[in-house]
């Protein structure tokens, strides 16, 4: 079982938040899909013949592409790997690129999930994000995408922008809600170094909303979700009974992906690799028969602040018997002992043979997980 991640780098404006890939450009991508199908075929044997049981076609903005594009990737996936007859195939959307014509165009290709960039309902958040599209947009395309038969369909919201009341952050949710979602991925806004926020940010011109705002903020979202029958898989990720992403499950309980584009990831349980993020020098050098990526082998205390990383921000939490089947008793003490001290705090508790992060622990996840975290030169 493994996965297949496709980074697609156009976008057409630039969201004032966003530190994913991408070039403002949607002019002639020709010379990209050429690239990618080479890297494609340059790879494949990568997941060393695992079948593939998720495909995710994400970005940047996969919706720049025409259906024709999106189907010789998927066709070149098809022919070079054994894909599996019920593989999870999802696509990001952007609302403003939804038309009836191109989701159905998604469907004649199996494209059986969508995930909808949404972010707010509420016009003055979508123009503060800088977001091509606006509510009513916003309602148009996840109906259409409804109408159009996806049952598993997911939408991403963001919250803690700046000026957003604890209200609004509710209806937003209650408004989400209403529809037949699956599936809800909802990020606190984060200001990522070099984006136009964080240049803001600096300049005072923006500022992060208060600490207090947040917790309750997260709190609201884990409590609206819990009723509307969503459960709490990963701290981002909310998902209805049997509609979990499969492709984000696997990256988060080890499987082997490979990434495929510019600034895309892969890892094999051995080693990691991330492809450049630069979409020029990616298909010259694809072009030129030049390397495009840069790699790391993973050893004993990379594998181990990975799996930490990873599972200790889902609901399946630390495994404690595969801890000491893979690192080991020292690694498994090592865990024992400094959970001990979380669960103290009421940050962490104990499920059978797991450790998972409690609702507070949550809050903190990131300091927590750096707690855990060996240094390499140890
Ligand atoms: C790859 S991006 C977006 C895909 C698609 N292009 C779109 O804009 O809808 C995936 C999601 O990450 C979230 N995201 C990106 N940057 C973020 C940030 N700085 N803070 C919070 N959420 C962020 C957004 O919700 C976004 O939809
Ligand atoms: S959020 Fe999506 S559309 Fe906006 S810049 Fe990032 S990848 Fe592009």
């Amino acid at each position: 079982m493994a996965g297949i991640y496709v980074h697609i780098p156009f976008c057409k404006k630039l969201c004032f938040y966003c530190d994913f890939y991408h070039v403002v450009s949607v002019n002639d991508n020709s010379a990209f899909i050429d690239a990618l199908l080479k890297e494609t075929s340059l790879r494949k044997d990568y997941l060393e013949s695992e079948t593939v049981s998720t495909i995710y076609l994400g970005g940047g903005t996969p919706s720049v592409c025409s259906i024709k594009d999106l189907g010789t990737i998927l066709n070149h996936i098809n022919k070079l790997f054994s894909v599996e007859q019920d593989c999870e195939i999802t696509i990001e959307l952007n609302p403003d690129d939804v038309l009836p014509a191109y989701l159905e165009g998604l469907k004649n290709l199996n494209i059986n999930r969508i995930s909808l960039g949404i972010q707010s309902w509420r016009d003055s958040d979508l123009k503060m994000l800088n977001r091509r599209h606006d509510s009513a947009q916003a309602i148009k395309a996840l109906n259409d995408t409804l109408n159009a038969g996806f049952e598993n369909v997911t939408i991403d919201l963001i919250y803690g922008i700046p000026g957003m009341s604890l209200k609004e952050w509710e209806s937003n949710l209650d408004f989400s809600f209403s529809f037949d979602i699956r599936h809800l991925s909802a990020y606190h806004l984060t200001f990522e170094p070099g984006t136009v926020f964080a240049k803001m940010l600096g300049k005072g011109t923006i500022s992060e909303i208060d600490e207090n705002d947040s917790v309750a903020q997260f709190n609201i979202l884990i409590e609206k979700a819990e009723s509307a029958g969503f459960i709490q898989y990963e701290i981002s990720n909310f998902g209805k009974p049997g509609y979990f992403s499969l492709h984000n499950s696997n990256y988060w309980k080890q499987v082997s992906y490979l990434g495929l584009g510019p600034s895309a990831h892969s890892f094999n349980g051995y080693s990691r690799q991330w492809n450049i993020r630069d979409l020029k020098g990616y298909i010259k050098s694809i072009n030129a028969g030049n390397s495009f990526y840069e790699s790391e082998e993973l050893n004993t205390k990379t594998r181990f602040n990975e799996y930490i990383m990873t599972s200790l921000r889902t609901m399946w939490g630390i495994d404690l018997e595969y801890v000491e089947k893979m690192f080991e008793k020292e690694g498994y003490d090592y865990i024992v002992n400094l959970a001990g001290k979380f669960k103290n705090y009421g940050l962490m508790k104990q499920e059978k043979k797991s450790l998972v992060l409690t609702n507070q622990g949550k809050l903190i996840s990131d300091n927590i997980i750096s707690e855990f975290m060996i240094p390499a030169e140890e």
